[in-house]
């Protein structure tokens, strides 16, 4: 086992009607709010009026219509530019993982009297950071209990995770209730994207039975509770879990003392969705299975005979090589089942710009250093593999 050093400092505030504490928690942090939110989810499930009527007693200042796939111009710079005039003393933010990423380069960026961009490119390191407290309206980023916000600039097709301490939120809300509108194609996206904060975990060198029983048990949380909230949008055990399972998924306790793996799919999957503006989950679910088969190998074979034995049931009498390419078909049987298009072309990328992704993906990503180090080639392998 590897040694770690681990610390969450953000309070998480769950179940149904929680919200009545919002007061009392914004409180804590003064009365100046930026309330931050999306294209409009929460004005159509009531959440918005909801806010506004607690928390009448605050002065608020809006930043709508973040962006899936929240862009730095201009999301982060009209909150940031926010924050400054009006002197703002913590941020709110309600809604998917896009609307708490954006909050968190706000936040950081919000402190710092250079370009934001600096601190989210690596060039300067953030020294404070406005605190966070969100509202998480879908599961599936785990944006609520992490330190990272994911940010686009599209002019140099740049898709960032940018990650700091500092950008832990203060206190996570998160009521089940309000994933009861998510779509069909973004519970679905959600699952698939939390699978994959799993399997990004799982997939190393140096692993422990307790990390695996417990990513294993995760995996299969979300693949039976994904179906659930598809036939029952409102089945609230069904959202609770997932919600939960999504919770954990990107914060580190999943894989404590695990060795690195270098998460290659988001590497992968941070190009297609910068370049092509497609739904995260999305990308993620359909490289998964042919990164799987691409990296599939007698040196790794042992970590898909586990995951093929007590994620899928396979029987573990059958031949090694056998068991691993079932549980690859088996993964990708999966997420065919809960309606993710399967193919890039499907999503609207076609082959003529793989080769710039691949190249663009190997020289900022460093899967190099991956589990299974993966060079430009085998990433314009996977690209066309997935077309
Ligand atoms: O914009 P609104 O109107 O709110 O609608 C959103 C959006 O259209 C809608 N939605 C959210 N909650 C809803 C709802 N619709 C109905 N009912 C509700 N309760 O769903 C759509 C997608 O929202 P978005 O926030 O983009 O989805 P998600 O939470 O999947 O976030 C995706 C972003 O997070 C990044 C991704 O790269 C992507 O940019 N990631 C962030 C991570 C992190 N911070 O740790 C890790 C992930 O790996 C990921 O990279
Ligand atoms: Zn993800």
């Amino acid at each position: 086992m590897q040694n770690f050093d681990y610390h969450t400092p953000t309070r998480l505030i769950f179940g149904k009607d929680v919200i009545k504490e919002l007061p009392e928690v914004m409180n804590q942090f003064g009365k100046k709010i930026l309330l931050t939110y999306g294209g409009g989810s929460i004005k159509k499930i009531g959440l918005y009026d909801k806010v506004k009527e607690l928390l009448k007693d605050f002065d608020i200042y809006e930043l709508s219509g973040i962006e899936p796939n929240p862009k730095y111009d201009p999301s982060v710079l009209d909150g940031v530019k926010m924050c400054k005039e009006n002197d703002v003393d913590v941020i709110l933010a309600v809604g998917g993982g896009s609307v708490l990423d954006c909050s968190k380069a706000i936040a950081a960026g919000a402190k710092y009297d250079g370009d934001p961009w600096d601190l989210i490119s690596y060039q300067v390191k953030a020294k404070d950071a406005l605190p966070i407290v969100d509202i998480i309206t879908l599961a599936a980023t785990g944006s609520e209990y992490d330190a990272g916000g994911v940010i686009s600039r599209t002019e140099t097709n740049d898709k960032i995770g940018y990650v700091d301490p500092l950008l832990f939120p203060a206190v996570s809300f998160l009521d089940p209730t309000y994933t009861f509108t998510v779509s069909k194609k973004q519970t679905a996206a959600g699952c698939a994207d939390a699978m994959n904060h799993i399997m990004e975990q799982y997939f190393c060198e140096d692993s422990t039975l307790l990390n695996d029983g417990f990513m294993e048990a995760g995996l299969k949380s979300l693949m039976i509770n994904a179906k659930k909230c598809l036939d029952n949008p409102e089945d609230y055990n069904a959202r609770a879990e997932m919600m939960l399972t999504c919770t954990y998924g990107c914060n580190g306790i999943y894989s404590l003392g695990n060795s690195q793996s270098g998460w290659p799919l988001h590497g992968m999957e941070h190009a297609l969705s910068a370049y092509y503006d497609i739904t995260h989950g999305e990308g993620l679910a359909i490289i998964t299975p042919r990164w799987m088969k691409h990296v599939l190998s007698e040196k790794t074979v042992d970590r898909f005979v586990k995951y093929g034995v007590n994620v899928f049931n396979i029987d573990p009498s059958l031949d090694k090589m056998d068991i691993a390419n079932k549980a690859i078909e088996e993964t990708y049987k999966f997420f065919e089942s809960i309606n993710i298009p399967m193919h890039l072309r499907e999503v609207g990328i076609d082959e003529s710009r793989i080769d710039e992704m691949a190249h663009h993906v190997a020289i900022n990503e460093g899967l190099d250093e991956a589990w299974v180090p993966l060079q430009e080639k085998d990433i314009s392998d996977i690209f066309r593999a997935s077309l």
